[in-house]
C-alpha cells in the first residue's frame, strides 16, 4: 500500500515528504499541495508546497553531489541503476496504486508503466556503459593544409545539474526516461513531478533512495508551479532541462537561459487511411490509439483522415469496437476511465459541442459524468471545426473524410503540431512517400503512433518539441563533446 512498509518514511501524517540530501523532509511552508483523485473528485494525497528558498539548497546540493558522481565509475554509476530498477519492480503494486488513484489510469497499465520503468532505467545503464565508454580519435592531416601534427581524443562529459519535468499521463515512466540517462552520463538530477503523479513520483524517488545513491545527486522537489515552477526553470544552476507537457514547453524555452533543452509538447497525430487498408488492423489500431488511457497520451490517435470509399466501412468497424470498450473507475481496470481532471473534461466537452454545433456527426451518444467521458467518434469533421486542429487530451476521434492522398497530407503538415502520424495501406512503396511527405518526427506504417520501445528516437517537429529522445539520444543530449588536443612537435605518420 501507497506510503507504508518501504514507503513509512516519506509520509508523515497526512502530507507526504520532498525529497533532497539523502532525506525526505518537510518544507518550511508549512503549506501542503492537495492531489484530486479524478474519479471521486475529493483530495487523495497532499504532498509539501516547497519554498523558493528549498528549491536553492536543492539545487547547491545537487551541484556538490554532481561534482563527486561525475568521478564515480561507469561501470558503478550503471550497477547503481540495475539496482534501483530491480527495487523499482519489486514496489511496483503500491506505485501502481498511485497512478491509479492520482491519474486514474487503468489498473493494468499501471502496473505496466512502472514495469516498463525498471526496463527502462536498466536499459539506460546497459547503453551508458557502451555509448560513454568509447569517444573519438582524430588526426588533423585530413584537412587541408595540415600535416598530421595534431592528435584528438574526444569524450562525452556530464552537463552539470539536470531539471527533469514529466507530465501527468507517465509520471513515473517519463521520469525515469529523463533520470536514468541523466544519472548515468555523471549528471545529477532534480525533479519537478506533475501536481498529478506527484506521490507516484516520490515513491519512485524512494526506490533510489534504497538502491544507495549518493546524497544530493537526487532531489524531488514538489509545489505549486506558480511559486516554484519559473523560479525552477530559470534557476542560473540549473544545466539542461528536460520536459514532457503542453504549452508550458514553449514558456519555459522562451525564459530558460543557455541550457540545453529537451521538450515533447504533444501532437495532433493523423492516422491516413488509404483505400487498400486492412480496415480491421485499421479500427483495431484507432481503438489502441485513440483510446487507451482515455485519449490522454501525446502519441493518440488525434484525427483519422481516411478515403471517402473506404469512410462507411472503417466508422461501422470502429464503431463496433468502440460499443465493446469498458467504460467505468480505474481500479476495475476499465478502458475509459475518468480524464485528469475537470477543467479537462469541460475542454473535451467544448471541443466535442463545438463540433456538433458545426454540423458533425456523433456516432455515439455523448455522455459524461463527473470527469469521466464515454469514448465518442466524431464523424465528418471539417476543417472549420476546433477538433480538426486542437488536441483534445480524452476519449474523442475525429474522422475526417478525404478524396486524395494529397488532401490527407495537407492537412497533417497544415497542424501546428508535428509528434507522430500513421498511414495505413498494402502498398510499401505509398507508405513510404507519404511518411517522407509527413512533417512529423515518427511515421508508422501500419500500426498506431507510439513512443515506444523506449529505445528508439522519439522527437517533435514543431510546437511539438525541441531535440530527440530516446534513451540513445537522450544520454547523447545530456553530455557535451570534450576535446584534448596533443601537438607534436614535428609530423607523426603511423607506419603500416
Ligand atoms: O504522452 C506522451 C508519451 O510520450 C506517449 O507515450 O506512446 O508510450 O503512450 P506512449
Amino acid at each position: 500500500m501507497a506510503g507504508t512498509g518501504v514507503f513509512e518514511e516519506i509520509i508523515e501524517g497526512q502530507v507526504f515528504k520532498y525529497y533532497t540530501d539523502g532525506e525526505w523532509k518537510k518544507s518550511a511552508s508549512g503549506k501542503s499541495v492537495a492531489i484530486i483523485n479524478p474519479t471521486t473528485r475529493t483530495t487523495q494525497y497532499k504532498v509539501q508546497a516547497c519554498t523558493q528558498e528549498e528549491v536553492n539548497k536543492v539545487i547547491d546540493s545537487s551541484k556538490i553531489a554532481q561534482k563527486q558522481w561525475a568521478k564515480t565509475p561507469l561501470w558503478k554509476r550503471a550497477e547503481l541503476l540495475h539496482k534501483a530498477a530491480a527495487i523499482l519492480k519489486e514496489h511496483k503494486a503500491p506505485i501502481a496504486e498511485c497512478l491509479v488513484k492520482e491519474i486514474a489510469k487503468p489498473a493494468k497499465d499501471s502496473v505496466t508503466e512502472v514495469v516498463r520503468s525498471g526496463d527502462l532505467i536498466s536499459y539506460c545503464a546497459e547503453e551508458g556503459v557502451r555509448i560513454l565508454g568509447e569517444g573519438k580519435f582524430l588526426v588533423s592531416d585530413s584537412f587541408p593544409g595540415n600535416e598530421r601534427t595534431k592528435y584528438c581524443l574526444t569524450s562525452k562529459i556530464p552537463l552539470g545539474v539536470v531539471l527533469a519535468i514529466p507530465p501527468f499521463n507517465y509520471p513515473v515512466n517519463l521520469a525515469v526516461s529523463k533520470i536514468g540517462p541523466a544519472l548515468i552520463a555523471g549528471n545529477s538530477l532534480v525533479l519537478k513531478p506533475p501536481t498529478q503523479g506527484a506521490v507516484a513520483c516520490l515513491h519512485m524517488v524512494q526506490c533510489f533512495h534504497l538502491a544507495g545513491f549518493p546524497k544530493g545527486l537526487i532531489s524531488c522537489v514538489t509545489g505549486k508551479g506558480s511559486e516554484i515552477g519559473d523560479f525552477l526553470t530559470m534557476h542560473p544552476g540549473v544545466n539542461c532541462i528536460s520536459f514532457t507537457g503542453g504549452d508550458t514547453g514553449i514558456a519555459i524555452s522562451k525564459k530558460a537561459g543557455m541550457v540545453p533543452l529537451q521538450m515533447e509538447l504533444g501532437g495532433k497525430d493523423a492516422c491516413i487511411v488509404l483505400e487498400d487498408a486492412d480496415l480491421d488492423l485499421v479500427a483495431a489500431n484507432i481503438i489502441k490509439g485513440g483510446f487507451s488511457y482515455s485519449g490522454q497520451r501525446c502519441t493518440a490517435v488525434k484525427v483519422v483522415l481516411v478515403m471517402e470509399s473506404v469512410a462507411d466501412l472503417l466508422v461501422e468497424k470502429v464503431n463496433a469496437k468502440v460499443a465493446k470498450l469498458k467504460v467505468g473507475p480505474p481500479e476495475e481496470d476499465c478502458d475509459i476511465t475518468p480524464v485528469v481532471s475537470e477543467s479537462s473534461a469541460n475542454f473535451i466537452e467544448g471541443l466535442a459541442k463545438d463540433a456538433k454545433t458545426k454540423g458533425a456527426t456523433f456516432c455515439q451518444e455523448y455522455k459524461r459524468d463527473g470527469n469521466l467521458i464515454w469514448p465518442l467518434l466524431i464523424d465528418n469533421v471539417r476543417p472549420d471545426m476546433r477538433i480538426a486542429w486542437e488536441e483534445p487530451f480524452g476519449p474523442i476521434v475525429p474522422v475526417i473524410r478525404i478524396n486524395s492522398i494529397e488532401e490527407g497530407i495537407h492537412h497533417c503538415n497544415a497542424s501546428n503540431f508535428g509528434l507522430q502520424g500513421c498511414v495505413f495501406t498494402k502498398d510499401i512503396n505509398k507508405a513510404i512517400l507519404i511518411s517522407d511527405a509527413m512533417e512529423t518526427g515518427t511515421v508508422q506504417i501500419n500500426s498506431a503512433p507510439a513512443r515506444g520501445p523506449d529505445h528508439f528516437p522519439f522527437q517533435g517537429l514543431k510546437d511539438s518539441g525541441i531535440g530527440s529522445q530516446g534513451i540513445t539520444n537522450s544520454i547523447n543530449m545530456m553530455t557535451k563533446i570534450k576535446s584534448t588536443v596533443i601537438n607534436l612537435p614535428t609530423p607523426s605518420y603511423t607506419m603500416g
